[in-house]
């Protein structure tokens, strides 16, 4: 790990211009209009940089060095795009100190998360780079003794990537790995609150040998913009996307019209259940991690936490404790546990829902309020809420933010159909000892990553995604390069 470096030469520094650029056909390139927007520190409000304002022009560019490239980088040897995606992986790590940093600056979390990101996004890298090297095919034993049938794997060819504002590093890398070692090209649009971290990494690939044009960055402020445009071109065969339900189900209606793939992952609104048989601080710290980690801004954050009635009381009386001691504050500052919410109307959001969940009859235990630490920044102290019921906001939508309604229940039964009484379908958490109560609540859950006393099961090993509304395909995982790859089946007459 490099040593400390100061914030605020990072906020000036420059790739590719006098400020950052688009990385277009491995060059950096300004909008062909000048248009700029800035890009501003959550914590503070105060402007880090001006990226580029793409548009028509840019966009096309993009798609048009990414198709350029494609049949090359196709053929490329397996182990030749491994070996760039691990020296990517490499170059992340050696700079995971001046990365978490741009991080914290732009999005806002503690920079010990930011530096856990880091490592976490590489980690996409290196293994879809494993991946990479085992793109098997297929034989498949014929009825007729003069045929033979085979399957091969190709890339799906180009690809756009929508990337979100709450993992600005590690959410590219788990679509961009895979699509780069499955031989598809890129262009990738990062959340516009957070484009900073994207930029750097197309630095970091052009050093770690990635021909030009394999991943391309277009940075603008008007995301419909860029949606039409690379729906509507027929070289696009892929569209992966991070981010709500609500943009989801927009962009699957204008797949329709070029008829593209899709990997959608999409909001969720995790149960977190934990049972009188569980081991309460464990468990008590396992709700802390999943539901307050980046400040409640994760898809996979608990978001309702069910408590079993005889330890309802314990459980939230240790709990409310440990989240009243939570540090807020500027993600730069070492103490800081819980950073800024991303912007005003996420906090208007996390205002909404508490007002509605005390109108309603919960109870406030911590919290419940903007936090003093704010200056310019939209911080909210963290929050718990107890008696909060079903027809709360708090528990029909996702908060993304950092309040903990807790909700008692009696029984496996009906804290199962309460769990799964939601469209969405992501993560769930459960906190049991007791196995065979394991077995029957991993499998009711309708939901696709289950966290048995686990917190944090994401991993890149493991496929990540959701059921229902909560979107489309896994990322990560074995399977997590058969979203970048077509199969294609020759049959063959001897
Ligand atoms: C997300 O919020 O979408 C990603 C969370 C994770 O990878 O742990």
């Amino acid at each position: 790990m490099s040593s400390t470096i100061d914030p605020s030469s990072i906020a000036t520094s420059t790739i590719g211009g006098t400020n950052y650029a688009m990385l277009i056909g491995g060059s950096w390139r300004e909008a062909s209009d000048g248009a700029t927007f800035a890009v501003t520190n959550p914590a503070t409000g105060e402007l880090l940089s001006h990226v580029p304002d793409g548009g028509t022009t840019e966009i096309n560019a993009a798609i048009d060095a990414a198709a350029e490239a494609l049949p090359n980088w196709a053929a490329t040897p397996a182990p030749a795009r491994a070996a760039i995606l691990r020296r990517a992986a490499s170059l992340m790590l050696e700079r995971q100190e001046r990365l978490a940093t741009i991080m914290t600056l732009e999005q806002g979390k503690p920079l010990n998360e930011a530096r856990g990101e880091i490592v976490y996004a590489a980690s996409f890298l290196n293994w879809f780079a494993g991946e990479a090297e085992r793109i098997y095919g297929m034989t498949i034993p014929a009825t007729q003794a003069n045929k033979r049938l085979l399957v091969l794997r190709q890339p799906v060819g180009v690809c756009a990537l929508i990337t979100p504002w709450n993992f600005p590093s590690a959410m590219i890398t788990r679509k961009l790995g895979p699509a780069l070692a499955a031989g598809c090209t890129v262009i990738a649009k990062p959340a516009e609150q957070t484009p900073l971290s994207a930029l750097e990494l197309g630095q970091l690939f052009l050093e770690a040998g990635l021909p030009p044009g394999c991943f391309n960055l277009v940075t603008c402020q008007d995301p419909r913009s860029f949606s039409e445009l690379i729906f509507a071109d027929e070289r696009v065969r892929k569209v992966s996307f991070t981010g709500s339900t609500e943009v989801g189900k927009l962009l699957i209606r204008q797949s329709a019209a070029t008829v593209k793939r899709l990997s959608l992952e999409l909001g969720g609104n995790a149960p977190f259940i934990v049972f009188a048989d569980a081991d309460l601080d464990a468990a008590v710290r396992g709700a802390l991690t999943s539901k307050f980690r980046n400040a409640g801004q994760t898809c996979v954050c608990a978001n309702r936490i069910f408590v079993q009635r005889a330890i309802y009381a314990p459980f939230a009386e240790r709990f409310t404790a440990q989240v009243a001691a939570l540090q807020v504050g500027n993600g730069l500052a070492p103490e800081t546990v819980i950073g800024p919410l991303i912007d005003a109307q996420a906090r208007a959001k996390v205002e909404q829902h508490v007002a509605d969940a005390l109108a309603a009859g919960a109870r406030l235990l911590t919290g419940g309020g903007p936090s003093g630490a704010s200056g310019a920044g939209n911080f909210w102290t963290p929050t718990v809420l107890a008696d909060a019921h079903a027809s709360m906001l708090v528990a029909r939508e996702e908060t993304f933010g950092p309040v903990a309604p807790l909700i008692a229940f009696d029984d496996e039964a009906e804290v199962v159909a309460m769990a799964n009484h939601t469209p969405f379908g992501l993560a769930a958490y459960v906190y049991t000892r007791d196995i065979g109560r394991v077995w029957r609540v991993a499998e009711g859950l309708e939901y696709g990553i289950i966290g048995v006393n686990d917190p944090l099961p994401a991993t890149a090993q493991a496929p990540f995604g959701g059921v229902k509304q909560s979107g489309l395909g896994r990322e990560g995982g074995p399977s997590g390069i058969d979203e970048y790859l077509e199969e294609k089946y020759i049959a063959m007459g001897i």
